[in-house]
């Protein structure tokens, strides 16, 4: 017969946190929001920690290697999305391990035998002035030399004159080496009064490019989710089809962690998957599975050996799944039910896997209730497609400026892999759909201030970290009457008086 849960299916909108003793030092510079990312053992450090605990979902208008960097810039972790060829994913990873803040690829090249013609063609292209000559006019070829404005005079040169015969030559120029640190390469730039300076390798073959208007720009980031290597964490997407082939490409190009991504994970194809990655590489390769919805579902992936488990199913923003098909569960009746059974584990098997609550967010302090309720991290879409470094287009609609964001289930991403379920490898109907979130800027600049008011309420409920807001969280539900009394009320708001 049918069971029917005793409680309804509830969301993070239905709840507000009640305050506790702030003490003295409970102030936000005080607040430590580092969190475990990866199973543990109890009295064992984990292997891999976020010092924020926010991830960026795993999709294609979320997460590619620039969102991945910006976001370990501030302490996260993004994870690439799966739903494109094993190369050009595997590329992306790369490109984030390659990262070097303030060292950049230099994007203008030429050949000593270009002329002054190519020299304004690829000015015009690119916009920048400083170009590297090169002897096979690529971005790593042998350094031959430096263009920049100061080399020619429009009015006088000849068109066809060649670059080598302009160009300052590589015995005139000052070069870094491509060991050297940021710093080092900064404190030539000011000490020579360089504009830029072309890092090499020993062979003389370009590596990067150093630039002193980007100085400002390259701030410290203390926060910043780095290796041992000092290398940006990143996570990928993986799928229960093609692991055998796509883990291997990442491994080998250097990612942290991968997540098995699928709309919904308690199946014998997600034990089948953990189970290949640790006959083939034992514990080297972290993983994450789900999504889930209960203890069931967290159960299964743990003892497959999951190292975080994901939940949700069917609150994301861009999500028609309970529409679609009618499962699914309200997302903080799921989150509250798995961390229970998170802590029940650990209790049984000192061994803790970290949950991710995984979509649904709209507000800011929805992350803070997510935190409350036991979610050790969440992950976000709709949230970070909104800013400048997400890979989907900026576009000017009558509303304002808007980012587009569409489903890894919509017709346009056709991750079939997440939705399929071992039947013909494509998507059958759609479980997404395509839309527009409203523009919002810099990453950095979003994160700070979301970041500000979780510290702010978790000093308001006297927790300097997340272990003791879970600990100590007092939750109400609220009503309908007092969800209005929540947002201002009873008074004429000036904007809609003046217009
Ligand atoms: P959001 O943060 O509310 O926008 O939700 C993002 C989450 O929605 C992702 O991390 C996925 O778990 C989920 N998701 C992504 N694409 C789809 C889709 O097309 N249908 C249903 N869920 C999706």
């Amino acid at each position: 017969m049918a069971k029917v849960l005793p409680e309804p299916s509830r969301t993070f909108g239905e709840y507000l946190l009640i305050p506790n003793l702030t003490t003295r030092d409970c102030i936000v510079a005080n607040v430590d929001l580092k969190t475990p990312l990866v199973r543990f053992k109890k009295g064992e450090e984990p292997a891999l920690s976020l010092n924020i605990p926010m991830v960026s979902a795993i999709m294609q208008s979320v997460t590619d290697d620039k969102m991945a960097i910006a976001l370990a810039k501030n302490g996260g972790c993004g994870f690439i999305y799966g739903s494109q060829s094993i190369e050009d994913q595997a590329e992306m990873v790369r490109r984030v391990k390659k990262y070097k803040a303030g060292f950049v690829v230099s994007d203008s090249n030429l050949t000593p035998e270009n002329t002054l013609k190519d020299v304004l063609a690829l000015l015009a292209k690119t916009g920048h002035s400083t170009m590297a000559v090169t002897e096979d006019g690529t971005s790593h070829g042998k350094l031959l030399g430096i263009v920049t404005s100061r080399d020619y005079r429009i009015s006088r040169d000849s068109e066809d004159k060649k670059v080598k015969d302009f160009m300052t030559k590589f015995d005139d120029l000052v070069v870094g080496h491509k060991d050297m640190t940021l710093k080092e390469a900064n404190d030539l730039i000011w000490e020579k009064k360089l504009n830029s300076l072309p890092i090499i390798d020993d062979e003389q073959k370009l590596v990067n490019m150093v630039f002193r208007k980007d100085y400002a720009s390259d701030k410290e980031y203390a926060s910043a989710l780095l290796d041992e290597e000092k290398r940006y964490v990143v996570g990928a997407g993986i799928n229960s089809r093609d692991y055998a082939q796509r883990v291997p490409a990442l491994v080998e190009a250097g990612v942290d962690v991968v997540c098995i991504d699928s709309s919904e994970g308690f199946s014998e194809w997600q034990y089948d998957t953990i189970k290949w990655i640790r006959d083939n590489y034992g514990d080297s390769v972290r993983v994450g599975a789900g999504n889930v919805v209960d203890r069931e579902g967290f159960r299964y992936l743990a003892e497959a050996g999951a190292d975080f488990i994901k939940i949700g199913i069917g609150g994301g923003s861009i999500c028609i799944t309970r529409e679609a098909k009618g499962i699914g569960r309200g997302q903080a009746s799921a989150v509250m039910e798995v961390a229970q059974a998170r802590d029940e584990y650990f209790e049984e098997t000192g061994i803790y896997v970290p949950i991710c609550s995984d979509g649904g967010i709209v507000h800011d302090y929805h992350i803070t209730l997510a935190l409350a309720m036991g979610a050790d991290f969440v992950m976000l879409g709709r949230y970070f497609a909104r800013f400048d470094e997400s890979p989907s287009a900026k576009v000017k609609t009558s509303k304002g400026y808007m980012k587009e964001y569409w489903g890894e289930g919509s017709n346009r991403a056709r991750n079939w892999a997440r939705y399929d379920l071992g039947g013909k490898k494509e998507l059958s109907f759609e479980e997404g759909v395509d839309s527009y979130v409203p523009y919002a800027g810099r990453l950095d600049d979003g994160v700070a201030i979301t970041l500000h008011k979780i510290k702010s309420t978790m000093c308001n409920c006297g927790s300097k970290n997340l272990k003791h807001f879970y600990e100590n969280a007092r939750l109400t539900l609220v009503s309908a009457v007092s969800i209005k009394e929540g947002s201002a009320h009873d008074v004429v708001l000036k904007d809609e008086f003046n217009q």
